[in-house]
Formats: C-alpha cells, sequence, structure tokens
C-alpha cells in the first residue's frame, strides 16, 4: 500500500464512522425530533474544539447477527474538548447505532473517557440516549453499565458530572445519570423510568404515558430528579454550557471569577423591600436579583419544592452557591422536599469550592402528618447536616423570619456560618408571636374576661421583646445588623475576605448523612 492509498483508506474508514448508523437512521432520528451524538457534542463544545477518540472501537460479539452489525465507534461518541475555552471530557450516546444500547467495547470507552478526566480532572459531560442495556450482548451490557456506575460515584465531588438525558434512559441505567451532579431534560423527547407504562399497567394496572410517567415535566416538577427542565436540544445545551461558567474543573480548584463591568446598583428602595406586615409575602427571586451581578442567577431545580430557592449566581464576578426561602411559596417554609433539595445543592456548592449566601425568611418547619410520616425528621437533618459539615465560606443574611429550628439550619452562626447579617426587620425566636403567647399565657388567657384583649396585648408584648434581631446581635449570634440597601456591598465586602477561609472536619472514612 503506498501512502497516499492507507490516507485514503483512514479517511474512508473515518468518514463511514462518522456517519454512526446511517444516512437512513439518522433521518429516523431527525424524524423523532432528536439531534444526532455529533450534532449535540457541537452545540456543548466551542466550536471545532472536539477531539474524539476511540472513533475506530467496534464490538466483538458474534451472537445473534451482531457480526453483522459491526458500526465505528460501537454507538457512543467519546472525546474531550472545551467549553469557553476549559477542557471537558464527553460521551454522546448514538440512538442511530443498534438504538444507542450500551455493550461491552461501549461500556469500556465512557470508562476510558471519565478515567481520563478522573487523573487530569476535567469534568464530565454524559449525553444519553439509549435503549439500554444491548440485549444481544447480555451479561456484558450489565458489567459496563456496572463499571460506569463505580466511575460516577469514584467521581462523585472529584470532578463536576453533568448529564443531559435527550431521548430513553430507562431501567438501570437511569442510574448512572442520577449519581451525576446535575440532570438535564428537554421537553418532549427525554423520558427517564425504571419500568415503562407497560410494565407498570401490568403490575398495578395503572394508565400513564410516557410523558407522565417519566417526561421532563415529571422529573423537574414532581420527582426532583431533573434539574433543569428545558424546551428544546439548543436550549439544554447552552445551558450546560453556562452552568458550567459557574464551576471549577475539579475539587482542587476554585470556581472560574469574572470582572465584573455592570453598573453598580442603586439599592434604596431595598430599605422598604420587606412588607410591614409580618405575614405579607414578597418575592425572593426579585431581592436575589437586585443584591447579585445583573442577570447572573441559574436557577438549579426551579420547579420542585418552590419553597426553598436554590441556584449559582455571581458577586461582583466571583461565583456563589444561593439558598434562600420563597415566602411566596408556604411562606417559605421548610419541608421535605425542600430540606432535600437544599441539601444536595449545598453538598454539591461544598465538594466543589463554591461559596454559599443563604438568603433567610423561614418560618419554620411544615406541620402535619403527611410530613411527619414521610420522615421530615429524617430529610429536614439533611439540610441540617449539609450546612453544619459544609466548610466553604457561608455568609447568612436574615431577611425577616428565622424561627425555631430552621434557624439553627439555615447556616446559622452556630453551625460555622462565617459572617451572619441581619436586616432589622429579623425576626428571630422559638415561634411566631401568636402561637408563642397562646403557650406561655395559656392560663392567663384562659382566665381572662376579655381572652382576645388579653392575648392581644401579650402578642404585642412578645414582638415588641423577642422578634427583632437585637437579642441575637447582642450575643454576637448575628455579625450585624445591616440597612438593606447596603446588602450587595456587605457581600462583596465579605465574600472577598472569607474567599480563603479554611475549617477543617474530623477525620473520617465518611460521615454517616442520614439517607
Ligand atoms: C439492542 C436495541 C435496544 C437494546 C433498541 N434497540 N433498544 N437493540 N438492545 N436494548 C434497537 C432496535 O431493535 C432498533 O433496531 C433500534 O435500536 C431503534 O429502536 P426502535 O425500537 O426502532 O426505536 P423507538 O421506536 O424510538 O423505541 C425506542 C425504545 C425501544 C423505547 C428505546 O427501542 C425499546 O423499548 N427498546 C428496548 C428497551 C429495553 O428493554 N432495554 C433493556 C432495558 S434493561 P433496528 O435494527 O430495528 O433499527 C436495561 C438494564 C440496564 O437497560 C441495567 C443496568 C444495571
Amino acid at each position: 500500500m503506498t501512502n497516499k492509498e492507507r490516507l485514503e483508506e483512514l479517511r474512508a474508514r473515518r468518514s463511514e464512522a462518522m456517519l454512526g448508523g446511517g444516512e437512513k437512521n439518522i433521518e429516523s432520528q431527525h424524524k423523532r425530533g432528536k439531534l444526532t451524538a455529533r450534532e449535540r457534542i457541537d452545540l456543548l463544545l466551542d466550536k471545532g474544539s472536539f477531539e474524539e477518540m476511540d472513533i475506530f472501537v467496534r464490538h466483538q460479539s458474534k451472537d445473534f447477527g451482531l457480526e453483522n452489525q459491526r458500526f465505528y465507534t460501537d454507538g457512543v461518541v467519546t472525546g474531550t474538548g472545551k467549553i469557553n475555552g476549559r477542557s471537558v471530557a464527553v460521551f454522546s450516546q448514538d440512538f442511530t447505532i443498534l438504538g444507542g444500547s450500551l455493550a461491552e467495547y461501549y461500556a469500556k470507552k465512557i470508562v476510558k473517557i471519565m478515567d481520563l478526566a478522573m487523573k487530569i480532572g476535567i469534568p464530565v459531560i454524559g449525553i444519553n440516549d439509549s435503549g439500554g442495556a444491548r440485549i444481544q450482548e447480555g451479561v456484558l451490557s450489565l458489567a459496563g453499565y456496572a463499571d460506569i456506575f463505580l466511575r460516577n460515584t469514584l467521581a462523585s465531588g472529584v470532578v463536576p458530572q453533568i448529564s443531559a438525558v435527550v431521548g430513553p434512559c430507562a431501567g438501570g441505567a437511569v442510574y448512572s445519570p442520577a449519581i451525576t451532579d446535575f440532570i438535564f431534560m428537554v421537553d418532549k423527547i427525554s423520558h427517564m423510568f425504571i419500568t415503562g407504562p407497560n410494565v407498570i399497567k401490568a403490575v398495578t394496572n395503572e394508565d400513564v404515558t410516557f410523558d407522565e410517567l417519566g417526561g421532563a415535566n415529571t422529573h423537574g416538577a414532581k420527582s426532583g430528579v431533573s434539574h433543569f427542565t428545558c424546551e428544546n436540544e439548543v436550549d439544554c445545551f447552552q445551558r450546560i454550557r453556562t452552568l458550567m461558567s459557574y464551576l471549577p474543573s475539579n475539587n482542587m480548584e476554585l470556581p472560574p471569577e469574572y470582572d465584573y463591568d455592570g453598573q453598580e446598583k442603586n439599592l434604596e428602595d431595598l430599605n422598604e423591600y420587606v412588607p410591614d406586615n409580618p405575614n405579607k409575602p414578597y418575592d425572593m427571586h426579585e431581592l436575589i436579583d437586585r443584591i447579585i451581578d445583573e442577570g447572573s442567577f441559574l436557577e438549579v431545580h426551579k420547579d420542585y419544592a418552590e419553597n426553598i430557592i436554590v441556584g449559582f449566581g455571581r458577586i461582583n464576578g466571583r461565583p456563589i452557591g444561593i439558598v434562600a426561602n420563597q415566602p411566596f411559596v408556604l411562606a417559605g417554609v421548610l419541608c421535605l422536599n425542600s430540606s432535600i433539595k437544599g441539601a444536595r445543592f449545598v453538598r454539591f456548592c461544598d465538594a466543589f469550592n463554591i461559596p454559599l449566601l443563604v438568603l433567610e425568611d423561614v418560618p419554620g418547619f411544615l406541620p402535619g402528618t403527611d410530613q411527619e410520616w414521610r420522615g421530615v425528621i429524617r430529610h429536614g437533618a439533611k439540610l441540617l447536616y449539609a450546612f453544619c459539615e459544609a466548610t466553604v465560606p457561608k455568609i447568612t443574611v436574615i431577611i425577616r423570619k428565622a424561627y425555631g429550628g430552621a434557624y439553627d439550619v439555615m447556616n446559622s452562626k452556630h453551625v460555622r456560618g462565617d459572617v451572619n447579617l441581619a436586616w432589622p426587620s429579623a425576626q428571630i425566636a422559638v415561634m411566631g408571636a401568636k402561637g408563642a403567647a397562646e403557650i406561655i399565657f395559656r392560663k392567663q388567657i384562659a382566665a381572662a374576661e376579655d381572652k382576645q384583649k388579653i392575648l392581644d396585648e401579650k402578642i404585642n408584648e412578645f414582638n415588641e421583646k423577642f422578634l427583632n434581631p437585637y437579642i441575637a446581635a447582642e450575643r454576637g449570634f448575628i455579625d450585624d445588623i445591616i440597612e438593606p440597601k447596603d446588602t450587595r456591598k456587605k457581600l462583596i465586602y465579605y465574600f472577598d475576605l472569607i474567599g480563603n477561609k479554611v475549617d477543617v472536619n474530623p477525620r473520617r472514612k465518611h460521615g454517616n448523612i442520614p439517607l
């Protein structure tokens, strides 16, 4: 063979590989409303930055006619590339090849790229679109999944792992994305479930559609499995790029800082932001937007447990994680779902050196048998545990209510909050005035002729005495009471001050967070 012929062969083989399962299957993929594995990578990465590995890998199976269906890549495109100039590892499952089904060599490719990512400390982004275990390869496929699950687990907290689910992802296959840090799903084309509608019908006699069971909206709002619900694939990959801009490449790095060139804000009106009536809600979203860098908020789990808001933002160009109670939904109460949501986010930020800002307005934990029987004790403990163990810089601003155990939980001074500030509207107490008066003065109220009068008097007395930030400030539980208009200024100062703070946890194999 001449050099020319060798090069021609290489090019011919590569061209064949680039066609995946062939023109016909690419057409069917587009007809399903989905992009191909390579089109997705192009949307995700900086233009022209993708370097593919293992393009010539093919399966070695000889069963059930597979010997006549030996596609290059074996159904998954793997490699490295850049997002905004920073390296990432990528795998993209190719549904045009045997339904993107996962098998021995396919799994080896994913494992190889994950091992490389771990060694060099770069994030892994997995694009999932697959019919699951390649049935013809039997236990080799199952073994391949387990090899990936192990990598997902070992990489957890070492490099960020992001999953885009842009097609079917069913059965045990769901557990790879489920272990990763963030899942993105796309309306109409994404489906995740352990058992599909047919099995459910047979076992429980329930009728449910694919979308109702495991579509993007279901997992975004009901189950909380998915963190981002996207309108279409372009939106999905754009948002993954945005998310990456807040994250370090690995747990040994700090998140990337940018020069903030937005205009400094006039926040005078924040002094009147909190309604005088303590039971009147206001929108915490708006407050977040006002005090962080213009347009920098990226909300996580937007439609799930909306009584708590979590997401990334920037303060003067410095990425932070924000955890905020939302008075607009259930008065911002903590419940089991919001505790789980908050805890997972806090632990992610802590693992990846992202400082935390807590904006607090919480009337306590949600009462009721439903919450108690579903384990609000166990789940609430997750959020408490997460804040207690987090050693990243942590700032709390108490905006209004900080009642009961929720005061302790929401990054109080006592659980290693580094800087704890309060607005003058802050109310730090075991409970609200009415509840408190009814308990403490029950006998006096019962004995009184005009019960309402004495109750009102006691409520006023309690309000005057306890529902303010001064008692906590007298003891140093609050470092300062600030004018609301100065909040951003103070946050810029303090996040800069404590940027390199060091806290350590005891040496141990791992803690035992109540799961
Ligand atoms: C081998 C598969 C496959 C699989 C799909 N194909 N899934 N080949 N193993 N698991 C092939 C199809 O035969 C077809 O080949 C091509 O991929 C496209 O599939 P279609 O069915 O035509 O596509 P569509 O109508 O869009 O339906 C997609 C689907 C369906 C819903 C995913 O294919 C399906 O139900 N597949 C089987 C799913 C499944 O039961 N997987 C095993 C789950 S258990 P041709 O040649 O006709 O184009 C599992 C365990 C993991 O995954 C355990 C981990 C611990």
